[in-house]
């Protein structure tokens, strides 16, 4: 991977702030933008703005051709089938709900997450437990935070009702991956569906969901170099035609009368109303990008600097790194708590991060609340990484978090 080359493609990288140089470390929330993605998204607002889906004129109809063509790169970039199985969303949040509100459940039904999902894959099935009657059972991870296959196995051969799992792929809480084909086969072998949540696994390594055999699968594009408020929701092509639309109104029918609605096939059925037309266009340029600098090298790029780092911190004084302790199991993510027995806490620790040496990093529970409370742990700092990261950045993030402890540890 060039480096020089891609960063270059950020103009968010570019800009100074205090005349210092942004050390971007927070891309788990939210990535940096190329300015392919930006370029494709501003020829649809200057050369044909207007709606796809509907009329018949020449500039509707590039509309249409550009969302076809995005929807099929990320079909490719997925591995998924068909084009009809990509719907295009807001967010992963949103994927998530729909699949939960659209799926039919009897009462009793299992429901089975992890018990670090982020609270877009936890409130969702609360909700669904007094709406529907479903029964929302967690998996509990070992000691250091991965996952328990026989425990997940035992849960299957106790109880025959498991209707779904729905577990987050990659932990935004500490980037552990779970072993998602060993998971998929067992859920399949006792006729349970299986969605991942792949907000943090799809932007940072391979995947390839007919290899998966996954059956649900969401994303945000935000999270990988693409315009914000865009997400995908896979579906296998037979569940989705079988499941009733979330949201319903102009583009999900071929016809109406006073008392009936006649609905299109998926993903026309799932994508109501004027849509994103600039963000599903930006989402392909993303994807494009992503392609040509290829997942792999952004996994071994990402894990190389985590191991850089990790080494560097996990024996400062009262630090602990959250998950596996070998980064190779952690992605690009490095989250840990520190002790300051003088005072101060996660968020004091982000904030001189920032105003000493421009470095944006996370602190907080990263919306995995549940998992902080349960395991009675203090809020926590976040670095995570991308492909435009450096080496030098690293080791300014390194000597930046030894003196901001310090400081508060004197
Ligand atoms: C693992 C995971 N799931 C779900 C989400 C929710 O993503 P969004 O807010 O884009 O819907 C996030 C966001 O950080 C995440 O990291």
């Amino acid at each position: 991977m060039d480096l020089e080359k891609i960063r270059l493609d950020f103009p968010a990288l570019a800009k100074k702030w205090n005349g210092k140089q942004l050390i971007y470390f927070d891309n788990a929330c939210m990535t940096l933008k190329p300015g392919q993605v930006m370029d494709a998204m501003d020829r649809y607002y200057s050369d044909y703005p207007v709606c796809g889906g509907r009329s018949l004129h020449r500039m509707a109809k590039q509309v249409d051709e550009k969302v076809t063509e995005s929807r099929e790169k990320i079909q490719k970039f997925l591995g998924a089938a068909r084009p009809e199985e990509i719907i295009f969303t807001r967010n992963t949040t949103e994927g998530l709900n729909l699949v939960a509100n659209c799926l039919e459940f009897k009462k009793g039904d299992i429901v089975l997450t992890t018990d670090r999902e982020h609270n877009s894959n936890l409130i969702p099935w609360q909700i669904q437990s007094h709406r529907k009657g479903i029964r929302h059972v967690i998996v509990y991870s070992d000691q250091d935070n991965t996952f328990d296959l026989a425990g997940f196995e035992e849960i299957f051969n106790k109880n025959n009702n498991v209707r779904l799992v729905s577990m987050v792929h990659t932990a935004n809480l500490d980037g552990y991956t779970i072993p998602a084909k060993e998971i998929v086969k067992i859920a399949h072998d006792h006729s349970a569906l299986v969605m991942l949540d792949g907000a943090q696994s799809a932007p940072h390594r391979p995947v390839d969901l007919k290899a998966l055999d996954v059956d649900f699968f969401a994303l945000s594009i935000h999270k990988m170099l693409g315009p914000t408020g865009m997400g995908v929701l896979y579906g296998k092509q037979h569940l989705l035609e079988k499941m009733a639309p979330f949201m319903v109104g102009g583009d999900t029918v071929s016809d109406t009368t006073f008392e009936a609605a006649k609905f299109l096939p998926t993903p026309e059925k799932f994508e109501a109303g004027l849509q994103n037309y600039a963000g599903i266009i930006g989402s392909g340029a993303a994807v494009d990008y992503l392609t040509k600098i290829g997942l792999s090298n952004i996994e071994k790029h990402e894990e190389r600097l985590n191991r850089i780092i990790t080494e560097r911190i996990k024996d400062i004084p009262g630090l602990t790194i959250i998950g596996p302790q070998d980064p190779g199991q952690r992605g690009g993510i490095i989250s840990f708590t520190v002790e300051l027995p003088k005072g101060g806490d996660a968020h004091d620790i982000a904030i001189v991060l920032d105003e000493t040496a421009n470095i944006a990093v996370r602190s907080g529970a990263f919306c995995v609340h549940s998992w902080f409370n349960y395991r009675k742990c203090q809020p926590a700092v976040r670095a995570s990484l991308y492909l435009y990261n450096t080496e030098d950045e690293a080791e300014t993030f390194i000597d930046t978090l030894r003196k901001t402890i310090n400081l508060f540890n004197p």
